[in-house]
């Protein structure tokens, strides 16, 4: 088991966080005691990854009546309606943001429960269960797609999906996990995903700790590794699956699905059904975020660009549905045509 805990509840009203800006060099947990510093958290990437922050807004949630157990109901509920607004308006692409707060949501509506107590108990009850359902649903993913892993496997891996960006364990980082403690000899290559890094800097944090072996290769790396030196698949995770099977994710995945496709490499998204935004009928209405000039112009604090550069920053892209070879839920496989299919899952 890896030494580090993603995000956790203390009590009696503290959310804890590892502190991800700050990986490889320094392991440190930050405390949140409001709403707003999680919001704040969130948007500053201090934790990432659409499942974790759909728990991160979920106990951000809960500091509201933690904190304020002599008080009203009523307020406490007005205060909740403002917290789910500013916590849902964190980062724009995942899914799953939206989808943690509406099932909190669904508490608020309980008539029985009619004192701050209850209605701080039950909330962090279901907070609870968001993050125990993550960790279970991880391990599913990772059990599906072991057939489509040979015994000795070359995998192009992007951005960081592991147990950093989920409450533990990870989706297509999952599956590399769950593949190398089945026994199979798999190799990782890791995309360093610029301009966060958080394949140079987390997913190769994490690998050393698993013992998987792997190297880090620049983004654009990878057709030409796909050309010479063989690779078996790539898997990569999502923030958000249209109903036509299009999938938002870090930027460059739709590159690396393209390249992968050109050179007949099957492209496997690993995606809890939390992932899968049903009410969005295809990528075109995804909202892609842009974030800070200075994460393309600097790394770290030093500026790469000449002064007064002009930056694009999409965080993400979309990768139309053609490209990809199957979504990996803790369901089951879900192959084209999406549109079809994706509704069988969700229907059966
Ligand atoms: O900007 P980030 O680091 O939050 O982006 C994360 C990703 O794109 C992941 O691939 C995705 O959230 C899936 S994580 C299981």
């Amino acid at each position: 088991m890896p030494a580090f805990k993603s995000i956790e509840w203390g009590e009696p009203g503290t959310v804890r966080m590892l502190d991800q800006r700050l990986l490889p060099h320094q392991t440190v947990y930050n405390d949140y005691t409001t709403y707003q510093e999680v919001a704040a958290a969130i948007t500053d990437m201090v934790i990432r990854g659409a499942p974790a922050i759909g728990v991160a807004a979920a106990y951000g949630l809960v500091l509201v009546p933690a904190n304020s157990m002599d008080g009203q109901v009523k307020e406490i509920k007005a205060e909740l309606l403002k917290a789910v607004k500013v916590l849902g308006d964190s980062r724009p692409t995942a899914v799953n943001l939206v989808w943690a707060l509406k099932r909190m949501g669904k508490v608020l509506e309980r008539p029985e429960l009619d004192t701050v107590p209850k209605l701080k108990d039950t909330l962090l009850s279901e907070a609870h269960a968001i993050a125990r359902e993550d960790a279970e649903i991880n391990r599913s993913i990772g059990r599906n797609a072991l057939p489509f892993i040979p015994e000795k496997a070359t995998i192009i891996h992007h951005c960081n999906t592991g147990g950093l960006a989920t409450v533990e364990y990870g989706t297509a980082l999952g599956i590399i996990r769950t593949a190398h403690e089945c026994g199979k000899q798999v190799f990782v290559l890791v995309d360093e995903t610029r301009p966060r890094l958080q394949g140079g800097r987390l997913t190769a944090w994490e690998l050393l700790q698993y013992g998987i072996p792997f190297k880090v290769i620049v983004d654009g790396a990878s057709g030409h590794l796909m050309r010479t030196m063989g690779v078996d698949l790539c898997v990569v995770g999502a923030d958000r699956v249209a109903a036509n099977g299009d999938t938002a994710n870090k930027i460059g995945t739709y590159n690396l699905a393209v390249v992968a496709h050109e050179n007949g490499v099957p492209f496997y998204v690993a995606v809890p059904t939390t992932t899968i935004d049903m009410d969005t009928p295809s990528g075109d209405q995804i909202k892609i975020e842009e974030r800070p000039e200075n994460e393309v112009t600097h790394v770290g604090t030093w500026q790469i660009t000449p002064d007064d550069t002009p930056v694009l920053n999409p965080a993400f892209d979309v990768t139309p549905a053609e490209y990809i070879t199957a979504l990996i839920t803790e369901k089951g496989v879900v192959y084209p045509p999406f549109i079809e299919n994706l509704k069988k899952l969700f229907t059966s």
